[in-house]
């Protein structure tokens, strides 16, 4: 568990702004279903799908927390046979956002001990999303990465006509943060 922003004050107790980055537990599915909900333009899965994803893929995904509140979710995974973290999605509550909050996530998942290998992150962006990009060129200047991306699903030949084309983003890092960290 990761604590993050102002988490104690000068007695070193706990603050009641303070806002925890830790793995996800099952019991977090709904309220990530209700965040993603919240953050247009993300796709919705079912609560279910959610739920997987904090059971299953706990050590790859991670929740911020504030005030007992979920207000910033990372999904994410290893691709089979690939020392590389997929992000699926990224979410951060209109309360929270403009913090550093979702890069400091992206940091928490690739710093875990599950992500020694790991020195690359890809993830798919759709060309109108300035966020995303913003974010993830961030991430990369930060750590020294080198970014590239093409577009990968596309438009008609994946989507059948309802969802702009993803772009495939790769950013390979120097290390893995996990072994630098
Ligand atoms: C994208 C999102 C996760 C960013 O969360 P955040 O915690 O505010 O992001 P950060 O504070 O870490 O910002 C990272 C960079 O992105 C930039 N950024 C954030 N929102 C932006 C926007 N709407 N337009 C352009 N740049 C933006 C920030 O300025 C920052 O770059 P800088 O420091 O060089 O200025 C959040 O806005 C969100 O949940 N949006 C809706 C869902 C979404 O689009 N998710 C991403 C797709 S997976």
């Amino acid at each position: 568990m990761n604590d993050f922003m102002h988490s104690t004050d000068r007695t070193g107790s706990p603050r009641s702004d303070a806002l925890t980055l830790r793995k996800p537990v099952s019991e977090d599915g709904a309220a990530i279903w209700d965040l993603v909900r919240a953050c247009k333009p993300l796709d919705e899965n079912s609560v279910y799908c959610n739920l997987l994803q904090c059971d299953h893929f706990r050590d790859t995904c991670v929740v911020a927390e504030k005030d007992g509140e979920v207000v910033g979710w990372i999904s994410g995974y290893i691709v089979p046979n690939e020392d590389t973290l997929f992000v699926w999605q990224v979410a951060v509550g209109e309360k929270a956002r403009g913090l550093g909050l979702a890069g400091k996530m992206l940091d928490e998942i690739m710093e875990r001990e599950e992500c020694i290998d790991v020195d690359r992150m890809k993830t798919t962006i759709t060309e109108d999303n300035d966020a995303s990009w913003a974010l993830f060129r961030k991430f990369a200047r930060r750590h020294g990465g080198e970014l590239t991306d093409d577009p990968h699903y596309h438009e008609d030949d994946h989507f059948g006509g309802r969802h702009d084309t993803e772009h495939m983003v790769t950013i390979t890092l120097p290390e893995p943060l996990a072994a630098a960290a």
